[in-house]
Order: structure tokens, then sequence, then C-alpha cells
């Protein structure tokens, strides 16, 4: 990528440049040179800028006959899981105002710029032959990337996926938008069957991206206690005879390189060259203050050193014995490789002569109880189901055969309907080490909706109440102007993976059984108290203070959230019934106070002074207005 202001005169940079005085051109270059060098660049200025990107408002509507109620929730119970149709970037202004800093997964599986017109910019499918494909997928990325750091939890993490032909693009814009968040990246086998690229490569992986918070870890697993036995009834519980060498060779440390003795059975062991002894020998401690653990004598006399009991042994009489014996290779080695451990390079030779020389390994005696953490990190590398690993230190993702996403959306919706989508059970299980039950996820890249459906699934796994956001756009084109991909794919499967399909049980309520489904309607500023509605405030409302959307009620005096001893409600008309209602709410639902949103809170807060009610009123209009411009100036 290049730096338009070093290669691009495009007319709008010129025109930019034409334009502004002596000091600002000087600020611009004192900038310009002062900036960081190394990142990624793209035409930004030379490309027509996102026309999602403009100063108008977004505001959600809820259609009820495209949501979805669980069999068993109650008539006033809101929804916790959203569909949204329509452009991600209008989604995510929305949510930003409404769920900044509560998401604690956002997975997305943007389209990867493959030039199969798989993406749209400015209302227009990028092809391959397109001039600024890269740099506009970059940019349509980055606006959305900026508004969706927002929404991320102090604990959060983004997880993306995308194959490996763009995934140095995509690392260095995330390096740009979330800097020094980067924590790695997972890989996973994608296909069975080759590709069929050219030079004889074929590509059979794809990456997930990691990026979070300070407060984010996976969850890893829980360490087995196997391998810890008590065989010898220590008090301090089960042990494991861990390797009792570090890696360095002893030209590294030589101060570790020494021969080793079990003072009991008076039993010497050579030192491995490769890897010398993890702890210092007091022989060659000179101060024990500069020591950062025991030494090696200290560990023994704690009997934490476990000398083999039964193994063979040697004592070779005299130098020629001993030489004798390295050239016949009849001497200790390395347990796993079997290098031998005395050579005619080994220094001081003679000490062997005439000692009891050990052929088996000292072990240290590593106590479960004494074990930094319980937990086996979460290993980058996803392996197969079938893979079996069984000595690992880390917990290993899995991810299933081939073509199990495209199974699943037939079994679900009775065709293939929706090209390449993510199998359930990767997505399943890189929520599992990533969330914790509670937690809301978002995918604004949802396409048919397979992270709505593994969030389900784990939350039947774990007696979860996860909630999940998905985004998805109508993909509706002038060739297809009907086309609704969320609503006829992503939203449909959710209602019958919800309902239960294929014989297979539907969710509960409290399993994430159910969602709300909304469009995105966009106003000027200036028209929005002339057209903006109630229709729209109810479901702002909920969102913003409950990230949930209230059941309709009827009548004008809605529901949105409790907080403490306080309702939270909306009034769609101010009128004698309504503040009826209002005036007997709080002793009718068990509350100290009520806050009132509505058209007219000045009228409102006279009329319920006046029947002495105190209640905290506040203007709709500003609720709407609330801030909801993106991206970068
Ligand atoms: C690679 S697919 C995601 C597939 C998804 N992971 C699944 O398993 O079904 C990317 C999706 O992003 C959608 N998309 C592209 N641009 C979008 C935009 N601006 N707003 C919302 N969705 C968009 C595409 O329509 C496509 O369905």
């Amino acid at each position: 990528m290049s730096n338009p202001a070093t290669t691009g005169t495009s007319p709008s940079l010129l025109a930019r440049l034409e334009a502004m005085t002596a000091p600002e051109l000087r600020r611009l270059l004192v900038e310009h040179l002062g900036k960081r060098k190394l990142g990624l660049y793209w035409e930004s200025d030379a490309i027509a800028r996102d026309a999602a990107l403009n100063a108008d408002i977004v505001l959600p509507r809820q259609h009820p006959e495209l949501g979805h109620r669980a069999a068993d929730m109650a008539a006033d119970a809101p929804h916790r899981n959203l569909i949204i149709e329509g452009d991600n970037f209008d989604a995510l202004r929305l949510l930003r105002t409404t769920h900044a800093g509560r998401i604690r997964v956002i997975y997305i599986d943007p389209p990867y710029n493959t030039g199969n017109k798989d993406w749209v910019y400015n209302d227009r499918y990028v092809g391959a032959n397109d001039r600024w494909r890269h740099s506009q997928w970059l940019e349509f990325l980055y606006r959305r990337l900026t508004l969706a750091r927002d929404l991320l939890a102090p604990d959060g993490v983004l997880l993306v996926s995308i194959n490996d032909e763009n995934r140095a693009k995509l690392e260095l814009l995330l390096d740009e938008v979330l800097p020094g968040r980067r924590i790695g990246s997972l890989v996973w086998r994608t296909r069975d069957t080759t590709s069929a690229k050219d030079r004889n490569f074929s590509d059979v992986h794809e990456h997930v991206l990691v990026y979070g918070n300070e407060g984010f870890s996976f969850n890893g697993s829980e360490k087995t206690q196997r391998k810890y036995k008590n065989p010898d009834r220590d008090p301090h519980g089960p042990w494991n005879g861990d390797p009792l060498t570090l890696a360095f060779d002893r030209f590294d440390r030589p101060n570790l390189y020494y021969p080793l003795h079990d003072p009991k059975k008076n039993r010497w062991y050579p030192c491995d060259s490769n890897r010398v002894w993890a702890y210092a020998t007091e022989d060659r401690v000179t101060d024990s203050s500069s020591l950062q653990s025991e030494t090696m004598e200290e560990w023994i006399r704690r009997e934490k050193i476990i000398f083999p009991d039964e193994e063979e042994t040697r004592t070779w009489n005299t130098l020629d014995e001993l030489l004798a014996a390295i050239d016949a290779g009849d001497v200790p080695v390395t347990p796993k490789r079997k290098r031998p451990l005395l050579t005619r390079d080994t220094p001081d030779l003679d000490f062997w002569v005439g000692k009891t020389i050990g052929f088996g390994r000292p072990l240290f005696k590593k106590h479960w109880k004494d074990l930094r953490s319980h937990t086996n990190p979460l290993g980058s590398w996803i392996a197969r189901l079938t893979e079996t690993h069984d000595d690992e230190d880390f917990t290993s993702l899995r991810s299933p055969q081939a073509g199990e996403g495209t199974e699943v959306i037939q079994e679900v919706l009775g065709s293939k309907v929706f090209q390449y989508p993510k199998p359930p059970t990767l997505i399943r299980n890189l929520l599992r080490q990533a969330t914790t039950p509670n937690d809301i996820i978002l995918d604004f890249f949802a396409g048919s909706g397979t992270t709505g459906q593994a969030v389900l699934e784990l939350n039947a796994e774990d007696d979860g109440a996860r909630r999940y956001i998905l985004c998805s756009s109508t993909e509706a084109t002038a060739k297809e102007p009907d086309k609704n991909l969320c609503r006829d794919v992503c939203a449909e499967r959710m209602r019958r993976v919800s309902a239960g399909y294929a014989g297979k049980p539907g969710y509960s309520a409290a399993q994430g059984g159910e969602f709300a489904y909304l469009t995105l309607d966009r106003f000027s500023p200036a028209d929005l108290p002339f057209e903006a509605s109630t229709e729209h405030a109810l479901p702002l409302l909920g969102l913003r203070l409950a990230q949930a959307l209230p059941a309709r009620a009827s009548g004008d005096v809605q529901h949105i959230a409790r907080a403490g001893d306080c309702d939270i409600l909306l009034c769609t008309q101010v009128n004698a019934d309504s503040i009826d209602t209002l005036a007997q709410w709080a002793a009718a639902h068990d509350v100290v106070r009520i806050a009132v949103y509505s058209e007219r809170p000045e009228s409102l807060t006279e009329a319920l002074a006046a029947r002495s009610v105190e209640a905290a009123c506040y203007g709709l209009l500003d609720v709407l207005r609330q801030g909801q411009a993106g991206g970068r100036a």
C-alpha cells in the first residue's frame, strides 16, 4: 500500500492542499514528517469516502412479526437477543450509543476481498479488477472496526476470521485500530481436498486473528491430575517427576554444568551439555543471595530430587576403560534422543573414573499443590476433531471436518442457501474459550447467522445465558432488489434453530431461544423532531438502558427497565390517563421512584408535581439525537 501524500495526486487532495493556509501546511508537514513510518498505508484520500459516512442519525425500528419468542417466554419478558438488518456501519453507530463497553466477544467473518464480488462498497460490488480494491476493502473495514472497538468490554476480545491471502493486510489494519492489543492468531484447516491452486501449492487453512483488551484471557482448560501420583505417601500430596534441566547449553550456563551427586546411594550423574541442570550447586555459589531459587543441594536435603531407584550403574576403574565405553556407546544417554552424556569432549573425564555412575536421570518432584496454575493455556493450533494429542500442555481447539457449515444450513433451512458459512462447531469452540456464561456476543458480518446458532448450542451445553447480536445485510442489488439475506436466511435460521429443527429440541428463553428483529431508519438531524417516533424511541431506550427490547405493552405508558428502586418509563402520550398511570406507578409496582421519558418533559414534571409525585422527566428528542457520528475525521 502506498501513501497518498507521497504518490497520489487525487483532485480532492490537491484541492484540500490549495485551500490550506501556510501555518496549516506547516503543521501538516510536521505531522507527516513525525508520523510513524512502520505500518499500513492505504489510499484513503484517493477513494470516494464510504457513502455510509454521513451526519445522519440512525434509529432502530422493531418488527415483532419477524422476531421470535420462546414458547416459555412470559408475555412481558423483553428480548435479549437481536438481529439487525442493514449496513453494519449503521448498526455499529447505533450500538455505540447502546452497548459501548458491554460486548465481551466480537466475532466477525468479513468479506475476504477475493475479487469475486463478495462485498459492496458504496452500493457497488468490488470486483477483481477494481483499481482501488484493496484500499476500499481496508477503508471499509477500518470504518467499521474503529466503531466496533468502542463496544468491547474492558475484558473483551475481537476475533476475526480471514484467509491466508488477506491476513497480513488485515493484521496490520487491526494493529492500527487496536494498537498493542494483538494476542495472536489461531490456525484451522478449512478443506480436505485440494483447492487446486497453481504452482503445486494448495491453500488449506484460514486464520482467526485475536485482539483483546487488557482484562481479556482465554479460559484455557483445567489441567488433569492424571500424571500426578503419590506412591511414597508424601504429605505434600500427589506429584509428578519433572525434568531437572534447563534449555541452555554448558557454554551459556557454565555454572550449571556439573556432575550431580546422589549422597544416599553415592552415585554420580553426568550433566547434559545441551541442557544444563536447573539449579546451581553450592560448590560454585559465592553469593547465595543472588540465587533465584534454592540450590540443588538444598532441594536434595528437602527430598525434592528423585534419584532413580532401579537403574543400570557402572564403575570405570581407569580412563582407558571409560574411553572404551565411550567409543562403544556404553555410557548414560539423554532420555529422548539417546545422545551420550559422556563423550571424549567432556571436560575433566578423569573425574568419572572410579565412581559409581547412574545410567538413569534424576527428576524434580513437582507437587500438584505447587503448580503456579492449574489451567492449561489455549494453544494457537486448531486441531481436527479426529486428531489425538495426548501429551499437550495446552488446550487445543477443535474444528470439524470440512463442509459442516453447509451441511448444517441445509439441515436447518432445507437447501444450501448460503455459500461458505462457517462451521458452528468451530465458532462454538472459540466462544467456549473466550466467553463466560453471561456475556454478549456480537457478529456484525453475521451472514447466515452461524454465530447465533453457536451461542445457543453453547448455552445449552453449559447452562449459560449468553446473548447474541447479529447484524446482517439484505444483499439486495439492482439485479435482485427483493433479496433479503438477513430476514430470509439469518433470522429464519435462528427462528428454526430456536424452535427446534430436524428432530432436535428447541431452546428455552433462558437459553436464548428468542430474538427481536430490527431494521434501521436514517434521519437528517433537522428532520428528526418531525419524523422520529415512539416506534424508534422504545427500542432505542430499551437497548440503551437495559440492552434489551421491552415487550410492547398496551396503553401510553411503557416500562423500559428497572434500576434499583427506580422504574424507567416511556410516556408516548401525555394526557390525563397517562398522568394517572404515572402518578400511581410507584405504589402499584413496588418501586420508590420513577424516571419518565416523553416528548413533553416540562409539562409532565408540572403535572406530576401537582399530584405530589416526584419524578425525573427527560426529553425524548435529546435521547434520539445522542451521538452517532462514526469513523475518523
Ligand atoms: C463471509 S460472510 C459471513 C458468513 C458467516 N460467518 C456465516 O457463517 O454465515 C460475510 C457476510 O457479510 C455480509 N456483509 C458484507 N458487507 C456488509 C455490510 N456492510 N453490512 C452487513 N453485512 C455485510 C455479506 O453479505 C456476507 O453475508
